[in-house]
């Protein structure tokens, strides 16, 4: 089972401590316990810039870095945990402990979660800067300023407290955004997995199936892998694939009409994010086949767009091209292609970007520009290509054959020095394989 070790979560936080610079501190949690309703809790899934700098997994925790007065001194890790505790572990699972955060995760110090309020104080002297996820969550603000201001107390008994209070996210999103040969192979799995799910749900949806039964076609293959959804699973059959998010997958799968599934798992907290859309009885109609090939063309040829130096933009514009020509050569829409895109009426019919970054969220972090303009292409990042078409089933400026049908592709690129990788290729996407593949 491929897993990042402890030393690449230590590599990490020298690359982290190397940026903040001298006399520095940094703290980051990890997400708080969502609850369902009432005392249930949802299954607790951790901070992904969080468990990326720690490798720890467990609920209420807290990292601390440290750097001093020369580079000499190096910096200090400091995690605080829950301790052990005999009931508890009974009730709820096992513990790291404060032992077991030096001893299993590499931890200079450790403190029970407990004390954080009062040791933190200590670690805020001294420092010139102090550097947290600002706007991240409402409650750690305000405890962040707490501590800055109890420090600030401090400063007649000599010492210095943070002037300045820096966004973290600026240094971690982008280490983030460019992902190593580790973690690809990480979104690998995850896509490899995420692949044999689309193609379980191709080879057993019928007609009369519930969208939900389909949707356990997937969780099944997620779930025997280790794996949970990197994001709500869209299922929607016939018209509800217009609905961008739509996620209560409750209808009946009708014979004759598309489904769109938009499902994906996260492996060892890496994501993948694919789209496939196909015909619920195993056959695409003219219509159906027509528009879907548009949107084929468009994204193969906006994946060939995720190359090194490209604007981030380039995809979407080169899928825009091809999805306007094609909806203008249907007769779908009337007028002129360049008319079209300046002003933006192709939105009727695709409203969302082509696609965003991917790692341990699906909508990843890391800016999408810089100096205000779109950033380029870089070795080891990773964006998702997924053009689609729309056709609103009460849009009355088409013709009714049209009307009610979505469709979307979507796919993970790595770009790499010999180009586009996808990772996601391990699903069919033409007419001809999807039928072939459904008529087994
Ligand atoms: N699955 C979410 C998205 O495609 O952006
Ligand atoms: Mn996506
Ligand atoms: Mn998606």
């Amino acid at each position: 089972m491929k897993k990042l070790t402890q030393a690449d979560f230590q590599e990490r936080r020298d690359i982290l401590a190397g940026e903040m610079g001298l006399r520095s501190i940094a703290i980051i949690a990890t997400s708080p316990v969502a609850m369902r309703n009432n005392d249930a809790d949802y299954k607790f899934r951790a901070d992904s810039s969080f468990f990326y700098l720690t490798g720890f997994a467990e609920p209420e925790a807290v990292a601390v870095i440290e750097t001093f007065d020369t580079e000499e001194e190096g910096y200090c890790y400091s995690l605080f945990c829950r301790e052990r505790n005999r009931e508890m572990e009974i009730w709820n699972g096992y513990r790291a402990g404060v032992d077991g955060a030096i001893e299993d995760y590499e931890a200079d110090e450790a403190f029970a979660i407990d004390t954080l309020d009062e040791e933190i104080i200590g670690k805020l002297l001294n420092k010139d800067k102090a550097f947290y996820r600002i706007g991240h969550d409402s409650d750690f603000d305000i405890r962040v300023a707490k501590w800055v201001k109890q420090a600030e107390e401090n400063q007649r008994g000599g010492f210095n407290t943070p002037a300045r209070l820096i966004q973290l996210n600026r240094i971690i999103d982008e280490m983030r955004l460019h992902k190593s040969a580790d973690e690809i192979e990480l979104m690998q799995i995850a896509s490899d997995i995420s692949a044999e799910a689309h193609t379980r749900a191709m080879q057993t949806v019928k007609p009369n199936m519930m969208e939900y039964a389909l949707e356990a076609e997937l969780n099944y293959v997620f779930g025997k892998n280790g794996c949970v959804p990197s994001y709500n699973s869209i299922v929607g059959g016939g018209k509800n694939a217009c609905i961008l998010h739509y996620v209560e997958n409750d209808q009946v799968l009708k014979d004759g009409d598309l489904v769109l599934i938009d499902a994906a798992c996260e492996y060892q907290l890496y994501a993948s994010d694919i789209t496939r859309t196909f015909p619920v009885n195993g056959k695409f109609n003219a219509e159906q086949k027509a528009l879907y090939n548009i949107v084929l063309d468009s994204q193969i040829a906006a994946i060939d767009a995720v190359r090194i130096g490209n604007s981030y933009k380039e995809p979407h514009n080169v899928a825009v091209k091809i999805l306007v020509q094609g909806l203008l050569d249907l007769g779908i829409m009337q007028g002129d292609l360049e008319q079209i895109i300046a002003s933006e009426h192709y939105r009727q019919f695709y409203m969302h970007g082509t696609g965003h970054w991917l790692g341990m969220d699906v909508h990843d972090v890391g800016s999408y520009k810089q100096n205000g303009r779109w950033r380029n292409y870089e070795e080891g990042m990773v964006v998702t290509i997924e053009p689609g078409l729309y056709i609103a089933p009460d849009d009355s400026t088409v013709d009714e054959k049209w009307r009610g049908i979505g469709i979307r592709i979507e796919d993970d690129v790595v770009v790499t020095k010999n180009g586009p990788l996808v990772l996601t290729k391990n699903v069919v996407k033409t007419v001809e394989d999807i039928e072939a593949l459904m008529a087994l």
